[in-house]
């Protein structure tokens, strides 16, 4: 280490404290600049190009990859009366909405459907504010109602997803929950009756009687 220091004074003095001029060394000052080389790429890619990508993006695209395992055996749903139904009469896809359900809804209607004072509204029974056909709760869980009080799901939900909330939703209907919260709304006829469950795993046909 003596060997390379430049044991030469600065010619200054302070309080009798002499200094010797060592200037910081070249491997520093390599790094030094190269940090600076390496904000300015930094800077552009990751706020200005369009090829960068978000933590928002992976995560739409580790949802699409996930749906596409979920759903890959009946490609894409649309809200309708058939598809509702056909997600309706599958055990295994209602097992999925369930626990959606318990994620997202469960905090205003309650984990069995019943309704939270002040929130939620009681989905397991025949009274309905926004629905009068089960295509509706698809409408409602996607647009949100009454002034956002129920929120829109369309940013958090695929269209998939939520053709299968609707469908859970409504499979709710009927149902006894622990404490239900009071009617609200009008009642609307029963939901038309689907095809039958499919206990064996293969992709239904649905059978609907249409509209
Ligand atoms: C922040 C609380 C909140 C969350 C979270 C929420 N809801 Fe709602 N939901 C409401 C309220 C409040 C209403 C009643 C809106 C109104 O007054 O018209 C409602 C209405 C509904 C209706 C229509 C019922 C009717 O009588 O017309 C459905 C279906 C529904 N929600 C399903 C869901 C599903 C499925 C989820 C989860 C993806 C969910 N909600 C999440 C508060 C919530």
């Amino acid at each position: 280490m003596s060997a390379e220091r430049n044991d030469q004074l600065t010619g200054h003095e302070y309080d009798g404290i002499r200094e010797y001029d060592n200037p910081t060394p070249g491997w520093w000052h390599m790094i030094f600049f190269a940090s600076i080389v390496f904000s300015a790429f930094y800077v552009l890619f990751w706020h200005f190009s369009p090829i960068s990508w978000t933590i928002e993006d992976k995560w739409a695209a580790a949802k699409t990859r996930e749906n596409a395992i979920l759903f890959g055996t009946v490609g894409n749903l649309e809200g309708t009366e058939k598809d509702i139904l056909r997600m309706k009469a599958d055990p295994k896809f209602m097992a999925v909405g369930k626990s959606l359900f318990e994620g997202t809804c469960a905090q205003c209607h309650a984990v069995d459907g019943g309704g939270m004072p002040g929130t939620g509204v009681n989905l397991t029974d025949d009274h309905y504010k926004n629905a009068k056909k089960i295509e509706d709760l698809f409408l409602v869980i996607t647009n949100g109602a009454n002034a956002g009080a129920m929120p829109a799901q369309s940013q958090r939900f695929s269209q998939n997803e939520r053709v299968l909330l609707a469908a859970y939703a409504a499979s709710l209907r009927g149902t006894k929950p622990a404490a239900p919260k009071a009617p609200e709304g009008e009642v609307i006829p029963p939901w038309p009756t689907g095809p039958a469950p499919d206990a064996s795993g293969a992709p239904l046909t649905p059978t609907s009687s249409g509209k």
